[in-house]
């Protein structure tokens, strides 16, 4: 039996499609104040602040093209007989676009709307505003999709077990500075699965890997991908 792939990508993957990092030089996070844009209290002091943050994002987003690194996961999900499953902290849709199914958006997604009030979800528009009333409550309180500091992610059971079942965990351009997805090697390697970086650097929690590969995303993940595959073809 192919063993079951669990992969977790972070902002790295998407920097090369031209997406901003957050802690590398020059990232989101020196350019903005976290508590200002990424957290409910900076909403509820500033949303016109937070949705001229995110409708920058949704932009950049639209702007942007998936890498060979996106499509190379897309394919081994599509020729891995085994099970691959895809989380991802970031909220762009890039992983889709290069053909990937069911990624898990743990932070949730640029593309959809969220009402603060009575929890309804609709696409966003490309333009959020503040005072857009929520098309099922009518309440002026529609706020990005996203999870901010302070809050839960989204889909922790469904990848609880899928790190629990997890035989190989691979996680690529993230820096290990965020939790609950900063602790997924842990996790994985605890149920049994060899641990696998792929990041420009080691990240913060490089020491719980079994091994490393540093380089840029979208060189190194087809090779690794191809590795993969290359005695199935
Ligand atoms: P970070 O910006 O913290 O880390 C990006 C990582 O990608 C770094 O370790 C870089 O070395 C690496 N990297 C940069 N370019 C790369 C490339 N071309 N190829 C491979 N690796 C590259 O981003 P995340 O770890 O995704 O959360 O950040 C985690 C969370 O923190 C985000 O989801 C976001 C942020 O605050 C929220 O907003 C809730």
């Amino acid at each position: 039996m192919a063993d079951n792939i669990v992969i977790l990508t972070g902002a790295g993957i998407s920097a090369e499609s031209g997406l901003g990092t957050f802690r590398d030089a020059g990232g989101l996070w020196s350019q903005y104040d976290l508590e200002d844009v990424a957290t409910p209290e900076g909403f509820a002091r500033d949303p016109g602040l937070v949705h001229e943050f995110y409708n920058a994002r949704r932009a950049n987003m639209l702007a942007a093209r998936p890498h060979a690194g996106h499509e190379a996961l897309a394919r081994l999900q599509r020729h891995w007989p085994g099970r691959v499953t895809l989380i991802t902290q970031n909220i762009d849709d890039l992983h889709e676009r290069a053909g990937a199914r069911d990624v898990i958006h743990m932070h949730g997604e640029l593309s959809r709307a969220l009402c603060a009030a009575c929890e309804h979800r609709w696409d966003a528009p490309a333009e959020m505003q503040p005072d857009a009333p929520c098309p099922q409550c009518a309440a002026p309180q529609t706020r990005p999709d996203v999870v901010w500091f302070g809050e839960i992610p989204y889909h922790m059971e469904r990848i609880g077990k899928a790190l629990s079942e997890a035989q190989l965990f691979v996680a690529i351009g993230t820096s290990g500075a965020v939790y609950p997805a900063a602790g997924f090697v842990a996790e994985a390697a605890q149920a049994g699965a060899r641990t696998i970086e792929i990041n420009l650097e080691r990240s913060e929690v490089a020491g719980l890997f079994d091994e490393h590969i540093l380089g840029p995303a979208s060189q190194l993940v087809p090779e690794w991908a191809d590795r993969m595959l290359e005695p199935r073809r």
